[in-house]
């Protein structure tokens, strides 16, 4: 499964991306206002941080808009992802993004139900991300979403060939979760990657044998 990072923050990019454990960034329009910063000189520096997917938001609504904006935005880098969201307009940008002669990677964004993630992959979307966060915050169940996509996506793999991009991530255990379910991928914030790796045993194990080789080593070293 691909792991993405959920954010617009250079800093935390560039940390995470030295450990070469990050296939690709997801941001959004309120991720890269929170940064304060020209949001051209955001996406194009994320673009030099990592080589893989790096998905960049419209803001524009109609349709027409929505695809001159993918259209500049795709500009910046090779590796740009236009993300549109999950209207009639954006399914449209989508499809005329992704249809063109030298097409367009697109995310479509905002997803809350198995039929508006069937429509994407018709769209021609390369991802879709299912919101499972929001959807679990207002007593729904996010992973039984991404169980539906999954199977629907499976079961016609000649024609729908959209990536479920697992977003709105709120734990390690939305992680795990959509790894067992076969999803292509979860984008997850700094601080959820870096939960992935922690676990008390792991400290309390290292902590002693480091424990244990220094005094080896001194009683190596009284013994000499
Ligand atoms: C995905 O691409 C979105 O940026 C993100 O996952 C939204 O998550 P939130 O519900 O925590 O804002």
């Amino acid at each position: 499964m691909q792991l993405f990072v959920d954010t617009a923050d250079t800093g935390q990019i560039a940390e995470l991306a030295a450990t070469g454990l990050v296939d690709g960034v997801t941001t959004n329009p309120s991720l890269v206002a929170r940064t304060g910063r020209d949001f051209r000189d955001v996406i194009t520096e994320i673009t030099q941080l990592v080589p893989g997917p790096v998905s960049a938001e419209v803001t524009e609504t109609s349709c027409e808009g929505m695809v001159t904006q993918g259209r500049e935005l795709a500009s910046i880098a090779g590796n740009v992802v236009v993300k549109v969201p999950l209207t009639w307009e954006g399914l449209q940008a989508c499809h005329v993004l992704a249809g063109q002669d030298d097409p367009i990677d697109v995310n479509v964004t905002l997803c809350f139900s198995a039929t508006q993630a069937l429509l994407a992959a018709k769209a021609g979307a390369r991802f879709v991300s299912p919101f499972i966060g929001r959807l679990d915050d207002i007593g729904q169940n996010g992973m039984a979403l991404i169980r539906d996509v999954v199977d629907i996506y499976r079961s016609y793999p000649r024609t729908l060939k959209t990536e479920v991009l697992v977003a709105s991530v709120r734990g390690p255990g939305h992680v795990l979760e959509a790894a067992k379910l076969g999803a292509d991928a979860a984008t997850v914030p700094p601080g959820v990657l870096r939960q992935l790796v922690a676990h008390p045993l792991t400290d309390k194990g290292l902590a002693a044998f480091l424990a244990d080789w220094e005094k080896a080593k001194a009683s190596a070293g009284s013994r000499s």
